[in-house]
């Protein structure tokens, strides 16, 4: 049990970071929780309150917290050699490369290690124009790649496009949200006009100068969005007719959140470069991006990234791998996730502000509104703060802030999900009263 004097509580930590951190820093909540300890999908706060984490620290705690699998090796290697740097020889980032490999759709072979997503996503950018020996960008409207200069200038959500001068020669294409269609068309009658129209913008917006295309497989802060089937064959199809490489940003919804290890591996497509980070520490720091044979042998010149890989990162994510496999994950992500948007959908029938529920596997969004299609904002800060106090947690994403979102560590019980829903059926009830 934890002892409630050891900790200072939210009023003092909110005093300390008002005082010592940049502000640019929120947080959730009216009334936010200390929290202090984390079993698998529960989470503790100071006073020995238990919540069900059903956001796993935005993806990165896909295999629960602590997860004693997974922090047992972390350990072993605190205590043996935690970092070297690369000029050295090491066999963790070797061993973590080669099960990248494997586990990877198609040809892709070759890692770079780094420590986040945005450092993932700049390298892969940066790949891609060594490859192609062009310097163009296309990005998606309401994408997340990161909050580095690049990495945000290749975001289109307003919300995390701080930069007052964004990097150049990037243009953005309409994402494919059938529940927003940028079209005003439905699938399948659209003959997926989200793929067809990204003709129009290299032909228009661009200089033909086009590098890549970069593209969150699920949009994870959009909203949860799942493109139509169909969409990311056309993509890649378009996308070689003019030369330009894929990446797919699998941060979020990679190691099996989706269902299947990487949720591009639904559309039977296999990227040119893919990026990955979060779930593949379980929140130990590490990320990277992979490519085929060909794509790799254009990146000879010296790089690095000092933390990129080390030892401890690297064990910690062979662990993650192993326990993925070991307990087949993706497959009990795509059991529970079914019954989850089985269970969203029947709410969406009953309460009038859930205006859609969309999602692949234990990553499954309720889009809240009202007067129509406008998005419902208060009303799901109303939401997840009731939810907090009746011990669950969910996060809250979607260029409007209001898609109540699940994405919970993959080890999540089906009682936890049935408490869960219910607690939100509850919200929703309390909010309609
Ligand atoms: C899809 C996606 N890509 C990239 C990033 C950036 O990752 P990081 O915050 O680790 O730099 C995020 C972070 O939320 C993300 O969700």
């Amino acid at each position: 049990m934890t002892d409630s004097s050891n900790f200072i509580g939210p009023d003092e930590i909110i005093r300390k970071k008002n005082e010592y951190l940049i502000p640019c820093l929120y947080h959730f909540f009216k009334k936010p929780m200390q929290l202090v300890k984390g079993e698998m999908q529960y989470l503790y706060d100071h006073t020995g309150k238990q919540y069900i984490d059903c956001y796993a620290g935005v993806s990165v705690v896909g295999l629960g917290h602590c997860n004693p699998e997974i922090t047992e090796e972390t350990c072993k290697q605190v205590k043996e050699l935690q970092h070297t740097t690369t000029i050295y020889l090491t066999q963790p980032i070797v061993d973590l490369a080669e099960r990248l490999a494997a586990v990877t759709p198609g040809n892709l072979q070759k890692s770079f290690f780094c420590v986040s997503g945005s450092e993932a996503n700049e390298g892969a950018a940066l790949l891609a124009q060594l490859y192609t020996k062009k310097h163009e960008f296309i990005a998606m409207n309401n994408g997340l790649s990161g909050r580095t200069k690049l990495g945000m200038s290749l975001t289109g959500l307003s919300f995390w496009r701080t930069d007052p001068t964004p990097v150049g020669g990037i243009s953005f294409a309409p994402n494919a949200n059938c529940y927003r269609c940028a079209f005003n068309l439905k699938y399948p009658q659209c003959d997926l006009q989200c793929a067809e129209n990204i003709k129009t913008v290299i032909e228009t917006s661009t200089s033909r100068e086009v590098a890549a295309l970069i593209i969150e497989t699920i949009q994870g802060n959009g909203g949860v969005i799942v493109p139509p089937p169909g969409y990311f064959k056309r993509l890649k199809e378009i996308l070689e007719q003019y030369g330009i490489l894929l990446i797919s940003d699998e941060v979020q919804c990679g190691f099996g959140r989706s269902g299947k290890m990487f949720a591009i591996e639904h559309a039977g497509v296999v990227p040119d470069i893919m990026t990955v980070a979060k779930t593949l520490g379980n929140g130990i720091p590490i990320g990277a991006f992979i490519t085929n044979n060909d794509i790799a042998e254009s990146y000879t010149r010296p790089g690095a990234s000092t933390f990129g890989g080390n030892l401890v990162a690297a064990k910690t994510a062979l662990a993650t791998l192993d326990v993925i496999e070991k307990y087949d994950l993706p497959a009990n992500a795509a059991k529970l996730g079914r019954v989850l948007n089985e269970k969203l959908l029947e709410l969406k029938e009953k309460h009038r502000f859930i205006g859609d529920v969309r999602g692949m596997g234990l990553f499954q969004g309720a889009e809240l509104v009202k007067n129509g299609k406008e998005p419902a904002i208060e009303e799901t800060d109303i939401v997840l703060e009731y939810m907090k106090d009746h011990g669950v947690l969910v996060g809250k994403t979607g260029p409007g802030r209001n898609v109540i979102t699940f994405q919970p560590p993959l080890v999540i019980r089906m009682s936890d999900i049935e408490i869960a829903v219910d607690v939100f059926d509850k919200a929703l009830c309390s909010l309609e009263s």
